[in-house]
């Protein structure tokens, strides 16, 4: 054990800022937000694991990476009322609108977190916590020198299977072309993850919150004509766990 009391396996404290640190972005809300009663736990240096943020009698518990104004959380929260869901955000001021979201449409199955998202499910989240792990037009960091931020880099798959449990689902949407085949041949070629095209068609005709939608990037891309990819991967059994 740790200082803090957390079991060494899911802290990593001396790591933590090494891939890729805490994130900076320039996007802030015009919107101001009352703080009151916000669902909302600011990760700072130090995080508390995903244990302690989610209320002990859940069962059924999913993440969406990269909530930004919150579109999904508000949709799934509604139609899986039984489930829990933290919306992990790196960019405060949409954490904040996310969570301003939820409040005050009386959700109390969801929180968002303020962190890096990729550092958070490596060091904070235990091995098969997750029934779902969303992520939905993840920023795909264009530049050659910041392609290190990419969620889906070349080794996210073991990450990604680690905190799942057997038979849970990663879904994901993009819009961009290199990305989406990025993401295809990473997770493609892992063996501990397969891909549901089945599901994929399932969750889209059961419409709005089921998963993939809604978000706002989606509205706007669907709006500009764009294409978009959506995959579901299921995390296959594995004996190692
Ligand atoms: C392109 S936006 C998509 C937002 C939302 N999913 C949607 O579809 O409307 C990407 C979001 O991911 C957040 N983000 C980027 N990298 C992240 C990370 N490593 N951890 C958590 N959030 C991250 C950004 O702040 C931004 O809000």
């Amino acid at each position: 054990m740790n200082p803090a009391g957390r079991p060494d396996e899911i802290l990593g404290r001396a790591r933590r800022m090494s891939v890729g640190g805490r994130l900076s972005f320039r996007r802030h809300l015009d919107a101001v937000v009352d703080d009151r009663d916000l669902p909302l736990v600011d990760g700072g240096d130090d995080p508390p694991p995903l244990a302690e943020i989610v209320p002990a009698q859940c069962a059924h518990i999913e993440i969406e990476v990269g909530s930004g104004k919150g579109a999904f959380l508000l949709a799934a929260t509604a139609v899986a009322p039984e489930t829990f869901f933290c919306g992990i955000e790196a960019a405060p001021s949409y954490a904040r609108y996310a969570a301003a979201r939820l409040r005050d449409a009386g959700r109390r199955n969801a929180v968002l977190l303020i962190d890096n998202a990729s550092l958070f499910l490596r060091d904070r989240v235990a091995p098969g916590s997750l029934d779902r792990l969303h992520v939905y037009f993840p920023d795909p960091w264009p530049k050659r020198r910041h392609r290190g931020r990419r969620f889906f880099g070349e080794d996210c798959a073991l990450a990604i299977h680690r905190v799942l449990r057997p038979g849970g689902l990663l879904l994901v949407a993009t819009d961009n072309p290199a990305y989406a085949g990025q993401i295809a041949r990473v997770l493609g070629a892992s063996d501990r993850l397969a891909r549901d095209e089945d599901v994929e068609r399932e969750l889209q005709a059961l419409g709005p919150g089921h998963g993939f939608s809604p978000t706002n990037f989606e509205a706007k891309y669907l709006a500009e004509g764009r294409i978009i990819r959506r995959f579901a991967f299921r995390a296959l059994a594995d004996s190692t766990r």
